[in-house]
């Protein structure tokens, strides 16, 4: 591990309220999310390619994938996700101060997904795209986190929009029935706590990168380059090996820093690449299969949209409720992997 850059986020310092004790926290206020119209079963994708529902439904756990249409822009998606985050939380676009949007397939090289949803929402303050692929949501949280607790600021959207039909191969078996689209979006406001795992917000980040594995998940082109815009290329199995290591290695981390025993997590919102590592990690922390909150079969894998897709989808169905414990798990290309810890 010692190639790894390991970023932590500092323990929460004491709030300048005058109340002593109160500590800043990060508080999830609202959730949103938006999925392309088009649906496309396995069994479509059989017809022209050298596959079957049954393979990819045993291997991966996905039955279908939302595939956008031209309309449905990785902006667009970022600020439909964002509009019902500031909604579901009842807050304005007054209350935003930045504008964080985790995608690894924006409409332009510049500028920034965040900007042009800046200007669809009608916002200020400042925005930007970060690039940390399928754990670009959870380096989202991160920053925003550490924004919002060093005072820089006090509301913040936290969107991961993905549009992987643009970037996929669609020759090669081994991708392209992996992937779909779509976005989703928290809003993240200033508010207080004590300190304790007891409190409302993220309890905790945990980010890591190991580049030199660069190469056995990556792009082969840049986004806007008409004559290469580039394919995904995986070597699945190897990153399905890394992966199960990885996310065990942090779900044990987080609950370490909070002092949380596993039995206090209620529910796993972990990246949705394949129901088998799902299963695994679920297992891993001893919670029942109901506590896991999977969409791969629906949504296939969204890349960084992919957990706040998962997350809307249990917080607006009701399972997910106000002061239950949430631990969110990544790991994409990069390698890049990480968690966060928050309570709704
Ligand atoms: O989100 C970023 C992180 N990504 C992940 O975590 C993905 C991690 N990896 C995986 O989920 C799995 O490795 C895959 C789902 C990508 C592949 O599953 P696998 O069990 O590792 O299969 P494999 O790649 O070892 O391929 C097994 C066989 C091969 O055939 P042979 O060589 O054994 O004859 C493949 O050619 O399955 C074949 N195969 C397919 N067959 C039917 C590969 N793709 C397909 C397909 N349909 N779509």
């Amino acid at each position: 591990m010692d190639q790894d850059l390991v970023v932590r986020a500092p323990s929460p310092q004491p709030a300048d309220t005058g109340a002593g004790s109160l500590h800043t926290r990060t508080i999830l206020e609202g959730v949103g999310s938006y999925l392309p119209r088009r649906v496309v079963t396995n069994d479509e994708l059989a017809k022209r390619l050298d596959t079957s529902d049954a393979w990819i439904r045993e291997r991966t756990g996905i039955r279908q994938r939302h595939i956008a249409d031209d309309d449905e822009s990785c902006a667009f998606m970022a600020t439909q996700a964002a509009r019902q985050a500031l909604e579901n939380a009842g807050a304005g676009v007054a209350d935003v101060d930045a504008i964080i949007v985790a995608t690894a397939t924006p409409d332009q090289a510049f500028p920034a997904t965040a900007v042009r949803v800046q200007a669809a929402l009608g916002a200020t303050g400042f925005g930007f795209d970060l690039s940390a692929a399928c754990s670009g949501f959870i380096y989202g949280l991160s920053v925003a986190d550490a924004f919002i607790r060093s005072g820089q600021a006090r509301g913040v959207l936290v969107i991961g929009a993905e549009v992987y039909s643009r970037i996929m191969n669609w020759e090669d078996r081994g991708t392209c029935v992996l992937f779909g689209d779509g976005a989703g979006a928290v809003f993240l406001r200033a508010g207080h706590g004590h300190g304790t795992g007891a409190d409302r917000g993220i309890l905790s980040t945990h980010l890591h990168a190991q580049g030199e594995l660069g190469d056995i998940l990556y792009v082969d082109g840049a986004v806007g380059r008409h004559d290469r815009p580039g394919h995904l290329v995986m070597q699945g199995r190897e990153v399905f090996r890394h992966a199960v290591t990885r996310l065990s290695e942090t779900v044990t981390e987080a609950l370490a820093a909070a002092g949380l025993e596993q039995s206090a997590v209620d529910w796993l919102v972990p990246h949705q690449a394949n129901l088998r590592i799902i299963d695994g990690i679920g297992r891993k922390l001893g919670l029942p299969p109901e506590r896991v909150v999977v969409t791969v079969d629906r949504h296939a894998n969204t890349s960084a949209a992919s957990i706040p897709l998962a997350l809307a989808d249990a917080w607006h169905d009701g399972r997910i409720q106000r002061g239950d414990l949430v631990l969110m798990e990544a790991l994409g290309g990069g390698l890049t992997w990480g968690s966060a810890l928050v309570r709704m």
